[in-house]
């Protein structure tokens, strides 16, 4: 198998980026880049053929060496918020890095969203990118010598498929995913809030003020948190729901009704504009719709494009935001040796 690959540029100490097509015979197209990981574009075909990028991001690595909004990025060792930054494991406390006022946010300072990965064309899997690293012990205050392996694979079926491995030397939490703003209108065609969502989720993670989990699990029904049938994301974004207004709009997890299982559909996307529908699939027990409500016209993205409030949304899959620290949510922690593995697939295809 061979991939396109080109020069995106240098990091600040010297080391080259590159970045990888990955291509199918539908012509979808899909660009991953070694710094963070990135999903830097995905041109998929909409009702009338034309492809579309449903992808936001930036044209040049220098701005995704300064941006802040984790545009397609992935996101490690631990996805969203860990409150106080700190937690209990095995009896002593942790101290890790405070990125989002005194919280732990996707990682910390440097998280994966900043570092160099390792990229191998996977040989016996077409349109198969395998991206490594090696987190060492202590890094963001995390415990363990870390082993991670990403593998972004393109199929036929215009699915973006993401596996994710990653095994401690030492016990640990892990918590990784992918940071993706969609916008199945085009990247730049401005806010998503007629694009519609199902999340098929009878409950969330009920929110602090600072977008921190408390431990509360409530039931989606009656409130603007229900997304269980396809609904359009603006509908009840502006509502009075104190959840909305501690979120500045859509910034929660659900629970997911899949039971770990990656054939029941987690959440679906539907542009009627472009034709556009995005399902996704994962083995994760949550996933958090994060509506952009923190893109305020301040990035200059590709083509130009200024991404504004809302023009754009995440479906990040993943343990629930500060897990670790809440003993009714499904337990992030991995024993030495144990091994994390996930798969998120987020699948394409024109509305009927
Ligand atoms: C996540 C968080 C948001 C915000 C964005 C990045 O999805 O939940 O609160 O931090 O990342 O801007």
């Amino acid at each position: 198998m061979t991939l396109e690959e080109k020069l995106f540029g240098t990091i600040p100490d010297g080391t080259e980026v590159h970045v990888y097509t990955l291509k199918n015979n539908n012509g979808m197209q899909i660009e991953i880049s070694t710094y963070g990981g990135t999903i830097i574009s995905a041109l998929v075909p909409d009702k009338s053929g034309k492809l579309i990028d449903v992808i936001l991001g930036y044209d040049d690595l220098e701005s995704y060496l300064k941006g802040t909004a984790y545009f397609g990025a992935l996101i490690g060792r631990f996805g969203n918020r860990i409150q106080h930054g700190s937690f209990i494991l095995n009896e002593k406390e942790y101290k890790l890095a405070q990125n989002d006022g005194e919280n732990h946010l996707h990682g910390g300072i440097k998280g994966f969203d900043k570092i160099m990965w390792d990229a191998k064309i996977v040989e016996n899997i077409p349109n198969a990118l395998e991206l490594s690293y090696f987190s060492i012990d202590g890094e963001e205050g995390y415990p363990g010598n870390l082993n991670i392996k990403v593998t972004y694979i393109l199929t036929e079926d215009n699915a973006l498929e993401i596996n994710y491995i990653a095994t401690a030397d030492k016990d640990t939490i892990i918590n990784l995913t992918n940071h993706a703003y969609f916008n199945l209108s085009g990247h730049s065609s401005g806010d998503v809030l007629n694009q519609k969502l199902m999340i098929n989720a009878d409950k969330f993670t009920v929110n602090d003020e600072f977008s921190i989990p408390t431990g509360e699990i409530k039931e989606v029904a009656g409130s603007p948190m229900d997304f269980r049938n396809l609904t359009p994301i603006g509908e009840n974004i502006n509502s009075d729901y104190e959840q909305v207004i501690f979120g500045k709009g859509y910034d929660h997890n659900w629970v997911l009704n899949t039971n770990g299982s990656d054939n029941l559909k987690a959440a679906q996307a539907v542009d009627e504009n472009s034709g556009i529908v995005m399902d996704v699939y994962t083995t994760s027990p949550g996933i958090q719709f994060y509506s952009g409500n923190f893109l305020v016209g301040l990035d200059i993205g590709k083509n130009k494009a200024i991404y504004k409030y809302r023009n754009g949304f995440c479906l990040e899959t993943q343990y629930f935001p500060n897990s670790i620290n809440c003993n009714s949510f499904p337990s992030p922690i991995f024993k030495a040796g144990k091994e994390f593995k996930h798969r998120t697939i987020y699948k394409f295809s024109i509305l009927k």
